[in-house]
């Protein structure tokens, strides 16, 4: 018999405390921490729970073990594929992880449209939608599934019924914070079912090698158990991100143990769902007008291995406050404020009765150290007023003693800016490219940030 006992779990982390806590001191996330009833669950109970797998398994010599590339086949989607490592591999466990109306069902339907087209046989287990909902969004899709099996149920115990008996190739749980499991009980969507219906089925996914893909919501604030939490069970974490209110959407890889996790794919959201965006390079400056307004300034940032040309503006004015606001989206604060500290001390701009907002434009967050020079050219020419010619690139990461250092894969970027009809490209001496002969391309090498200031203001001069 189970012996129940009461405990505190962020719903964030999965931190567990015997007694209420307001901060977790895990992660740091206020009002996290709810209270679960949980059994001790012992190794019989265990076993008793997952149904599956129980069987003792023997060892086996590494070169007797078979895996050829059939193994892996493709999503439909080229984009989706790269963010996989090459296509979905037979019998995985894949979370779909990413924010409420991102577009993660949509995307994995229309899949699983492209799937059942292939003849494969495919359950979609609709734990949030009715039968009749996921019906009228596949018409907007325009799938017409011959072997698309849809399941509208939250317990567990019946999924794996019916699993069992249907034995499909491809099962989609939608979504892992909907389920729950009769053996566990506190509600659905806490730390304790979540964790649990996934090992569940993570064990079922190998057991009966059927490639499963679990959709999980993602919340700012913690209210519901968090996908991260389940990142240790899965083979690989594919997050969906965007702007809900905007049309692009980027897929990438947290984990993959198949893949690298350096690949991204990009979408875009319309009136008949996700289309793919096969030439990203410029998308995000394409309503950007021909006469820039100070403070604007394009940087050629890489998303994974491919580069992107996304344009960062800076506003900055008189501050009404008595310590100054800084505002950022889209790059790191910790970054914005390493980039004004060194405009402060390195270039002599006064910055401290100034309010700093920068932004990304497109809704995008850059992770990418080489839009630091992208950066300090937009709060520069805000403070000064002043604008950078339109048909100038720049991309470096800047040192805390206002050096200009080097960058990864720079010669794509410099192709990239040179496809897109840039004028000139301000890049880290290091980059310098020794052999790349592009006409009506001017590349200026810096090795210091006011070098950069002054090449990227040099056409204000008669
Ligand atoms: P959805 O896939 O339901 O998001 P999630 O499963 O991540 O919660 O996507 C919902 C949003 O996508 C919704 O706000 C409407 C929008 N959408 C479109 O713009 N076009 C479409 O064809 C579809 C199906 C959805
Ligand atoms: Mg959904």
């Amino acid at each position: 018999m189970a012996k129940k006992k009461t405990k505190w779990v962020c719903q964030n982390c999965g931190y567990e405390s015997p007694a209420y806590l307001g901060k977790c001191p895990e992660c740091s996330k206020w009002g996290t921490l709810i209270e679960e009833t949980d059994e001790t669950v012992s190794a019989s109970s265990i076993k008793k729970q997952n149904k599956v797998a129980t069987s003792k398994s023997e060892p086996t010599l590494l070169n007797d073990i078979t895996a050829d590339k059939s193994e892996r086949f493709s999503s439909g989607y080229e984009e989706f594929d790269r963010v996989l490592g090459g296509g979905f591999v037979k019998g995985s466990l894949i979370l779909t992880a990413g924010e409420p109306g991102i577009g993660k069902s949509t995307l994995i339907l229309q899949s699983c449209g492209y799937l059942s087209s292939k003849g494969k046989k495919i359950l979609y287990v609709s734990a949030e939608e009715s039968e009749k909902q996921l019906k009228i969004r596949a018409e907007r899709l325009n799938i017409h599934a011959d072997n698309l099996f849809i399941l509208s149920e939250t317990c567990l115990e019946n999924i794996f019924e019916t699993v069992k008996d249907l034995k499909p190739d491809f099962l989609v749980i939608d979504s892992i914070q909907a389920i729950y499991s009769q053996e566990i009980t506190s509600s659905s969507g806490s730390v304790s079912q979540v964790r649990e219906c996934c090992y569940s089925l993570m064990n079922l996914a190998k057991y009966m090698n059927i490639t499963t893909v679990i959709i999980g919501h993602v919340t700012k604030d913690g209210t519901i158990a968090g996908p991260k939490i389940l990142e240790h069970m899965v083979d690989a974490v594919i997050c969906f991100e965007g702007d809900r209110y905007r049309e692009y959407r980027i897929l990438r890889s947290t984990k993959n143990r198949f893949g690298s996790t350096n690949e991204v794919g990009l979408f875009n959201m319309g009136e008949h769902g996700l289309k793919e965006v096969k030439n990203p390079g410029e998308i995000f400056i394409a309503e950007r007008s021909e006469d820039t307004a100070p403070g604007s300034i394009i940087v050629v940032a890489n998303e994974g291995n491919r580069p992107l040309l996304v344009e960062i503006q800076a506003l900055v004015s008189q501050t009404f406050y008595p310590a100054p606001r800084r505002v950022s989206t889209g790059i790191e604060y910790n970054r914005v404020l390493k980039i004004i500290a060194v405009l402060e001390k390195r270039i002599g701009l006064n910055l401290s009765k100034h309010d700093i907002y920068v932004n990304v434009v497109g809704g995008i967050d850059i992770d990418d150290s080489a839009a630091d020079l992208g950066v300090a050219l937009a709060i520069m020419t805000s403070f000064r007023d002043i604008s950078v010619d339109h048909k100038t690139a720049v991309f470096g990461e800047i040192g805390l003693t206002g050096e200009i250092r080097s960058c990864t894969q720079a010669e794509i970027r410099i192709k990239e800016a040179y496809k897109l009809g840039f004028e000139k490209i301000i890049i880290p001496k290091g980059n310098a490219p020794s052999n790349l002969n592009l006409k009506n391309l001017k590349i200026v090498c810096v090795s210091r940030l006011i070098e950069a200031v002054s090449s990227a203001l040099q056409q204000e001069k008669p």
